[in-house]
């Protein structure tokens, strides 16, 4: 009888283990939803020209969290602010890395600047001195007095345009404004030849933009299909050379003892931070090396330039499109500028309706809708879900602000209203709004970013209307948007401006 007993507890105990065993292992290996990969490609062909459309798409059969094979790189899609707040927020330390891409090797010196480099001790410490020297709210605050300047040349150049009822192109005019911004801060100077500039930087941004087959198929690297490699190397060249030439300029020039720190421009800064720690054994006299400078120097501008200049342009055609949005912020900037005929920096933080035109903007019109790759550091489960080590996690934020359970159902309108019921914040830790990323490899330009933004488009709604050319009605506005590493509309957005100062 005990011998049975025995035998019996000896089953129940075998089942249990193995049930436990079993449920473990199922548990552990249960990647979230998603397509079926066809061989060697996996779903790259579900992508198509827009690829935050199509994963939109595919995210409403198979959620929020998916799983999708990207030629031979398993990746995951985030489509939701709850889905993206585990992957930022609760397992931040483990998504925290950087894919290894052939734009991290040929535009980033090997991986030496901050966006494209894997998380470990390297990216903290460039990460900590940028935030602390580059980017922190004095810095940034030193070049009031250029903005200011740039902004009036602007200005000026379009009330001549009115004057003669000229046709404005915006996305020129804007271009120029934050180039000239951007190239000041930086390199401390505006690029004699604008066109150079315009033409390295924007060959950079479409190919960090563009879909690189090697990145996914790496069997099919060695071919460069697509000439991708054979460009980048080019670039690679031509880069090195803007870059050296301005180093060499500031070099021969010298720093002067007495400049103070608000004089300075970031290529002034990271020389005197080299000299500063050379005899040191910080961490950071190993950090900057001249190939680290170039490549934090080169992804200062890329991060300042685009982003800020496509961000003016989709909120200056969401302005113009919604006639009764523009009167709306005429009239504030009216009640808190007066009679004054330009909005100064000090102004803004009273504009809260322009703050409200700003996140609904984002909110329809992300211009980084894929936010930058993340890829995982171990093996871990979120959701129930399996996420391997050096999974490539993708959040498409463009997916957020489509949601009819997070907005309502008029999603669709233009409203910036939306925001006086919902107090959402940047970073809020709901990730409804997280046009500039959340957690430690969040925007570290945010501020500079909503600064420029915000003082750029305060100057041209407060000095003038913007009527259309040819008769065309602000509803027949074209606002579809291209890929690339950030998103622009595909037409030119074109005005004429009518003096309102
Ligand atoms: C409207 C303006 C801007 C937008 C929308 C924007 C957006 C973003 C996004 C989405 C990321 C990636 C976040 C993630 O991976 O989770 C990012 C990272 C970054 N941004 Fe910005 N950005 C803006 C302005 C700027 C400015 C002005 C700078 C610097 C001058 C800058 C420098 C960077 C850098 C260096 C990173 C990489 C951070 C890292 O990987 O550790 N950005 N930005």
């Amino acid at each position: 009888m005990l011998s049975f007993a025995l035998a019996i507890l000896l089953v129940f105990t075998g089942i249990i283990l193995f049930w436990q065993r079993w449920s473990t292992h199922v548990h552990r290996k249960k990647l979230p939803p998603g397509p079926m990969p066809l061989p060697i490609i996996g779903s790259l062909h579900l992508l198509g020209n827009l690829p935050h459309r199509a994963l939109h798409k595919l995210s409403q059969k198979y959620g929020s969290i998916m799983s999708i094979r990207l030629g031979s790189i398993q990746s995951v899609i985030v489509s939701s602010p709850e889905a993206a707040k585990l992957f930022l927020v609760t397992h931040d330390a483990i998504f925290a890395s950087r894919p290894n891409t052939e734009a991290a090797k040929y535009l980033s010196y090997g991986s030496k600047g901050m966006t494209l480099t894997e998380y470990g001790p390297y990216w903290r410490s460039v990460r900590k001195f940028c935030t602390l020297e580059l980017l922190n709210v004095m810095k940034v605050k030193s070049f009031a007095g250029m903005r200011r300047e740039e902004v009036r040349l602007m200005v000026e150049e379009m009330k001549v345009a009115s004057m003669e009822r000229k046709v404005v192109d915006l996305d020129e005019a804007v271009g120029a404004l934050v180039d000239g911004m951007t190239c000041r801060m930086i390199f401390g100077k505006k690029n004699k030849d604008r066109s150079i500039f315009k033409d390295v930087l924007d060959e950079t941004m479409e190919l960090a933009g563009a879909f690189n087959l090697a990145d996914y198929v790496r069997i099919l690297a060695p071919f460069d299909l697509q000439g991708l490699t054979k460009r980048f190397k080019s670039l690679e060249k031509d880069i090195d050379e803007m870059l050296e030439t301005l180093i060499n300029e500031h070099e021969e020039h010298g720093l002067v003892d007495s400049q103070r720190h608000d004089e300075m421009d970031f290529i002034d800064i990271l020389m005197s931070l080299k000299q500063q720690y050379s005899n040191t054994h910080d961490e950071l006299s190993y950090t900057i090396d001249r190939s680290s400078m170039k490549a934090i120097l080169l992804e200062m501008v890329a991060g300042a330039r685009d982003t800020v200049k496509t961000s003016i342009e989709w909120i200056l055609a969401a302005l113009i499109k919604h006639p009764r949005v523009m009167k709306e912020l005429q009239k504030e900037l009216k009640t808190v500028i007066g009679d004054k005929n330009e909005v100064e920096e000090t102004d803004l933080a009273k504009l809260t309706y322009l703050h409200m035109v700003v996140k609904e903007t984002f909110r329809l019109y992300p211009v980084s809708p894929l936010l930058i790759p993340h890829e995982s550091m171990e093996d871990v489960i979120v959701d129930g879900y399996y996420i391997p080590k050096k999974t490539r996690v993708i959040i498409n934020y463009w997916a957020f602000g489509r949601d009819p359970k997070l907005w309502s159902e008029n999603w669709e309108e233009f409203l910036p209203e939306r925001f006086l019921a919902k107090d959402i914040d940047f970073r809020g830790a709901d990730c409804q709004l997280i046009q500039f990323g959340m957690g430690r490899r969040g925007c570290p330009g945010m501020n500079m970013g909503l600064l420029n933004i915000g003082l750029v488009i305060a100057n041209i709604v407060h000095c003038f209307e913007w009527e259309l050319p040819n008769g065309m009605s602000p509803s027949d506005l074209d606002m579809n948007e291209k890929f690339g590493l950030t998103i622009p509309r595909t037409k030119p957005l074109l005005a004429i401006p009518i003096c309102r100062t």
